[in-house]
């Protein structure tokens, strides 16, 4: 993750009474507020000194034996190796309806702009599978909102960002139920 970290809080507090499923690790590019909070929680935390190097993403992933890697407003390419090492076991998700609104620079407010800019009528959030490309691999499941008259991309953000603390965590959920993450019903 890259900022600030509700998703990552809102999915760890989510799955917490579940048994099945444990953070193993957060792993961050920068000193963001979501390494706080993780440390706050008691997830184990990695601060990545080369975020291009995929042999770092690897050891720390490995030694934490993770299953699945959740990028939860993680605004960088992941390094190739990362992706061909977890292939189909990565998951990203994003605050639009891809393949709308998606791509690289595509964060934050300047999606939400898009979206309003684009005369959109409904908007939300996407769970996808993560391959070498920004927001390209399969879609897994989308939350949907209507885009209302006089929304600003703040406000806009902020009703999407309610749905993504409920999609995140059922497409933990539904990957976790079936070994491997799966496209999935929400609404
Ligand atoms: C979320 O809205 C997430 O969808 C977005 O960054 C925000 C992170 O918020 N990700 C992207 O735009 C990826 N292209 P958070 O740090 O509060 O979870």
């Amino acid at each position: 993750m890259s900022g600030r970290g509700s998703n990552l809080v809102a999915l760890g507090d989510a799955l917490a009474p579940d048994p099945g499923v444990a953070i193993a690790v957060v792993i961050s590019d920068r000193d963001a507020a979501a390494l706080e909070a993780a440390g706050e929680r008691g997830w184990p935390t990695h601060r990545l000194v080369d975020h291009t190097d995929g042999t770092e993403w690897l050891a720390a992933l490995e030694a934490a034996e993770a299953d699945l890697v959740v990028l939860a407003g993680y605004l960088r390419l992941v390094p190739a190796d990362v992706v061909r090492r977890y292939r189909g076991r990565i998951i990203n998700i994003h605050p639009a309806l891809l393949p709308k609104h998606g791509g690289a620079g595509m964060y934050g407010l300047r999606v939400h702009r898009a979206v309003l800019e684009a005369g959109e009528r409904e908007s939300g959030a996407t769970v996808h599978l993560v391959d070498e490309e920004y927001d390209r691999g399969t879609i897994l499941a989308q939350g949907r909102v209507e885009v209302k008259a006089g929304d600003t991309p703040e406000r806009l953000a902020q009703r999407i960002l309610t749905v993504e603390h409920r999609l995140l965590p059922a497409a933990v959920r539904a990957a976790a139920t079936s070994g491997t993450p799966v496209p999935f019903a929400f609404t």
